[in-house]
């Protein structure tokens, strides 16, 4: 593939070094196209000598070549990592105001941005503004990975890692690595592709049991925040929806990651949306679901959050008196993406599995209290782990029973977390399979 590799003026510009490696190791053509102030980080040379290319620096170097509309038209993947806010922007108004914005807007191709920058620049309404009106055009927008940026700060901003930007660029450019054609998502994918919480579109035709379905898997832990450093959270790693993920695109599925706070890394080629609270991730479930034939709600989403978040740290008070945390119910989304199903009228897609983390009491055993959720929830399989004894939170052997309304059978999976996904993707798949 001919490759046009952007890059913005960051710090992470040192991470595209490696990028531009893991690409022309694997046979494509790359050249790449700093933005002036990227030159502040890393120099045209280090980019010539690993690229094997000169770097078109302006618009007005080799006129005669027509550069600002021939790299554009001739690319057959765009990737720009770093994508700082300043670029973000500037593609998303529009702009042609040097070489790498002039080739965005004469791209026909793929174009994948990686972004990179301070939390606060992320979070500022008008980076999330173009950040969306960029994936609603059909680009692939990735999320910033969470961790330590420049200073002493730490938070969602830090490049993802290059091999990481690399998985999600072929799948950006539908699987076209080594030089092969790039494939053109269908209809259902191109719609979750071009959704407002669609991060990365993994289009790969890919052969399996699963292949044309698509997945939404919620993991992890949500957190609810009460003021600016504290948050109402919970042990979930991540690490048994991470599996699921990884079981389903083994499968050939196409996966919709939607991540609450985890452990784990995503596994490599889902499609991955960020979230933080409860009520994000009820979003970003409910507009993943319209493209989806199966969701999984293996998140541990918190039941209850502050009723009100402090704008500054909730201080130690002179007088003693100890602070009162009033919660509100968050709303139940598994129950509310069955209704909202149900009301459709549609039947029976998408498929949607709950979980269950549950200790027996004095009351009533376990697969009791399982089977009532099942039907409060209404959902189509109902995955009980049992907590207390050992297993689960954040080990990664597992035992579950699958349940399924209208039966008292269950059925039993244990090993590995990726053993136990392994089994609830078949299962799921029977089901699949039983629907149509
Ligand atoms: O009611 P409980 O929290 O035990 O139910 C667990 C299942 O419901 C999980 O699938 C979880 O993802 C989902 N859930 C939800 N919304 C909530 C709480 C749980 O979708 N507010």
């Amino acid at each position: 593939m001919r490759i046009i590799l952007g890059v913005g003026g960051g710090i992470a510009a040192y991470k595209s070094a490696t990028l531009l490696r893991l690409f022309t190791e694997a046979g494509h053509s790359v050249t790449v196209i700093p933005t002036a102030s990227a030159g502040e980080f890393v120099g045209r040379a280090t980019w010539e000598a690993l690229s094997g290319q000169k770097v078109p620096e302006g618009i007005f170097d080799d006129v005669e070549k027509v550069n600002h509309v021939r790299l554009g038209q001739e690319a057959d993947l765009i990737v720009v990592a770093p994508a700082t806010a300043d670029l973000l922007a500037r593609a998303a108004a529009g702009m042609a105001n040097d070489l790498l914005t002039n080739t965005l807007l004469m791209a026909a191709c793929p174009v994948l941005m990686a972004p990179a920058m301070h939390t606060e620049m992320w979070r500022h309404p008008a980076t999330s503004a173009n950040v969306k009106l960029l994936r609603e055009r059909g680009i692939t927008v990735l999320e910033p990975a969470t961790g330590r940026l420049t200073g002493v700060d730490s938070g969602p901003g830090r490049l993802p890692e290059p091999d990481e930007i690399y998985a999600a660029a072929m799948n950006t450019a539908g699987g076209a690595s080594d030089g092969a054609a790039v494939t053109q998502p269908d209809a259902r994918q191109t719609a979750a592709f071009q959704s407002p919480v669609a991060h990365s579109a993994a289009v790969q035709p890919a052969a399996g049991p699963l292949a044309g379905r698509t997945f939404v898997i919620t993991a992890g832990g949500t957190r609810e925040p009460l003021d600016p450093v504290r948050y109402l959270g919970n042990r979930s790693s991540g690490k048994q929806g991470a599996a699921l993920a990884k079981a389903a695109l083994d499968a050939g599925a196409t996966v919709h990651f939607i991540a609450a706070h985890t452990e784990v890394e995503p596994p490599a080629g889902v499609e991955l949306t960020a979230v933080e609270t409860a009520l994000e991730l009820r979003e970003a479930a409910q507009a993943a679901a319209q493209a989806a034939d199966v969701v999984v709600m293996a998140a541990a989403v918190a039941d209850f959050r502050p009723a009100e978040l402090s704008g500054s740290k909730i201080k130690k008070r002179d007088d003693g008196e100890d602070p009162v945390i009033t919660l509100v119910r968050n709303p139940d989304i598994l129950q509310e993406l069955v209704q909202n199903r149900d009301a459709t009228g549609s039947t029976g897609v998408p498929l949607i599995v709950g979980f269950a983390a549950e200790t027996g009491d004095a009351e009533s055993d376990i697969l009791s209290y399982a089977r009532r959720k099942l039907e409060r929830k209404g959902c189509d399989l109902l995955v009980l782990n049992q907590v207390g004894t050992g297993v689960v939170f954040g080990q990664d052997e597992t035992s579950v029973q699958i349940l399924s309304p209208g039966t008292e059978d269950t059925e039993a999976a244990s090993g590995t977390k990726a053993d136990v996904a392994v089994a609830i993707i078949d299962r799921i798949a029977v089901e699949l399979k039983a629907q149509h």
